[in-house]
């Protein structure tokens, strides 16, 4: 592994995601050993004009949640915001990007610092419209210095375009400027623990090997739901809706690993390949398998327009078409506003075949992945009631995480991304290919709901979202069984 300077840049510093994801993830390295100080300088660069302690204290409150925060937590904040330092200038000025420049240069060359190497990593904490400039200032000004060797790497977050062609125009804009090696989109899904847990459960257990086709599975739902709206992202949020917002995403991501066939090895090529391949083969979106909604009040915010035509809610089926899932809906449905938090894989097997237990219905096997809240995966199974008489019941084989690791903390999903970044880990981040074929297939989609052609229908906060989506669940085939609820461990 590489060592000496790193420098660690946050474009956009005094903006929500830097104060709420982007710091926080980068004092759990810091506190995890991953960002040693003799190494690692820190810097926040945004328009506002603060200097370093009006950044470290605004910085200080989102780490520093808990009025009774014990010693230890506040030195241990104290030393890590002593690695962060304030530069101030705007997104396209070369002169901002200078002084940016001529700061990490004084600590990569400074000798207090461990030499070795100009290693920068540039996270882009921004709204896309400015990637492209600010990029451009990057390669024109700020790169690594090449007789110290190390590289330098820019991170980008979603929106990365609102459909097919602006995200092309995007990619190419970058592309000319950075190389794909050096371009590390991040979907934070890609993150969580049960999603980077996908590829083990499916490829190194017998179990799942034989099963995990359209011979067996029924169909397969990946949900996404928040109990809360907007809320004061009203303004951002109506100009992409759930389905840029969620589904086109992080949706599509997780089914990607859910889908894909075994990739030739773990090497991150290798793995993006089989995915890309995924989504190539899904078929065009027929309009009688979406569901659009858009909850009662959402209009009520002020940054919301009267006329807002923007889904909160979407089911949407997919169709793969290959010689695996051929004819197994893949139904996406994310939502706000709804009557729970939660995200969750679910696959629904078939009926069982020449079923001798006929008197009693009792459900289908389901494995359920639930990726949060309280991670757990567990299976719905059919068992003998226990007892005298031979009645049959469902049941299940739970692993919830907090029951069965006691003790682990599982990290937050940016915390192991921006680690991969500098490990230079792309495994987890979307190619520029992927990006391109994720587009593809809601781009259609997406105009006409821009085009005001579908509507959404409302339904009301708290609820399950309209009811025409749990008709469309039912039409594509899944079978809701009431006889068996999950219920989270309470330790
Ligand atoms: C973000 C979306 O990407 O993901 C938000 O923009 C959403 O609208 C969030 O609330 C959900 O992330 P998580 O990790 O809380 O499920």
């Amino acid at each position: 592994p590489e060592t000496g300077c790193l420098s660690i840049v946050v474009l956009g510093a005094s903006g929500d995601l830097a104060k709420k994801k982007t710091f926080p993830a980068l004092y759990h390295l810091f506190l995890q050993g991953f960002l040693p100080s003799e190494e690692v300088h820190i810097f926040g660069y945004a328009r506002t004009k603060i200097s370093d302690d009006e950044l470290r204290n605004r910085i200080r409150g989102y780490l520093i949640t808990d009025k009774s925060a014990s010693t230890e937590h506040l030195d241990n904040v104290t030393k890590f915001l002593e690695l962060v330092k304030y530069v101030s200038g705007s997104y396209d000025s070369e002169e901002g990007f200078q002084l940016l420049d001529k700061e990490i240069a004084k600590h990569e060359l400074s000798k207090n610092s461990v030499e070795g190497s100009s290693r920068r990593l540039f996270y882009l904490a921004l709204p896309p419209s400015v990637y492209p400039s600010v990029c451009k200032m990057i390669r024109h000004n700020c790169m690594n210095k090449s007789d110290l060797g190390g590289w330098t790497r820019i991170v980008v977050e979603k929106p990365f375009g609102k459909d097919l062609e602006s995200a092309e125009q995007l990619s190419s804009q970058i592309g000319q400027l950075f190389d794909e090696p050096q371009i590390y989109r991040i979907d934070h899904y890609l993150g969580k623990e049960l999603v980077q847990n996908l590829l083990v459960l499916r490829f190194a257990n017998r179990f799942f090997l034989p099963l995990w086709n359209r011979d067996n599975i029924d169909n397969v739902q990946i949900v996404f739901r928040e109990d809360f709206g907007t809320e004061g992202r009203g303004g951002y949020f109506d100009e992409y809706g759930i389905i840029r917002d969620i589904i086109q995403n992080h949706l599509l991501q997780v089914l990607c690993l859910v889908a894909m066939e075994k990739p030739v090895s773990l090497k991150p090529e290798h793995i993006r390949d089989e995915k890309v391949k995924v989504l190539q083969s899904v078929l065009p979106i027929k309009d009688e398998e979406v569901v659009l909604g858009q909850y009662e009040a959402y209009r009520d915010d002020p940054t919301v327009p009267d006329h807002s035509n923007t889904p909160t809610f979407a089911t949407v089926v997919l169709r793969i078409h290959n010689e695996r899932w051929e004819g197994v809906p893949f139904i996406l449905k994310a939502g706000k506003a709804l009557n729970s938090r939660k995200a969750e894989i679910r696959v629904q097997f078939k009926d069982v075949p020449g079923d001798i237990f006929k008197c009693k219905k009792q459900g289908r096997n389901e494995f359920v992945i639930r990726l949060q809240p309280s991670e757990a995966m567990y299976m719905k199974l059919t068992v003998k009631q226990p007892g005298l008489e031979m009645l049959t019941v469902q049941s299940e084989l739970d692993l919830s995480y907090r029951q069965r690791y006691q003790g682990v903390t599982i990290p937050e999903a940016y915390e192991r991304l921006i680690l991969d970044t500098i490990r230079g880990d792309q495994q987890h981040f979307v190619r520029r290919d992927e990006l391109k074929a994720a587009w593809e297939i809601f781009t259609p989609l997406l105009h006409r709901i821009d085009d005001g052609e579908k509507k959404p229908l409302p339904y009301k906060p708290g609820s399950r979202g309209p009811e025409a989506a749990d008709e469309l669940l039912a039409k594509a085939g899944y079978v809701q069984t009431h006889g068996y609820i999950w219920i989270p461990p309470t330790l």
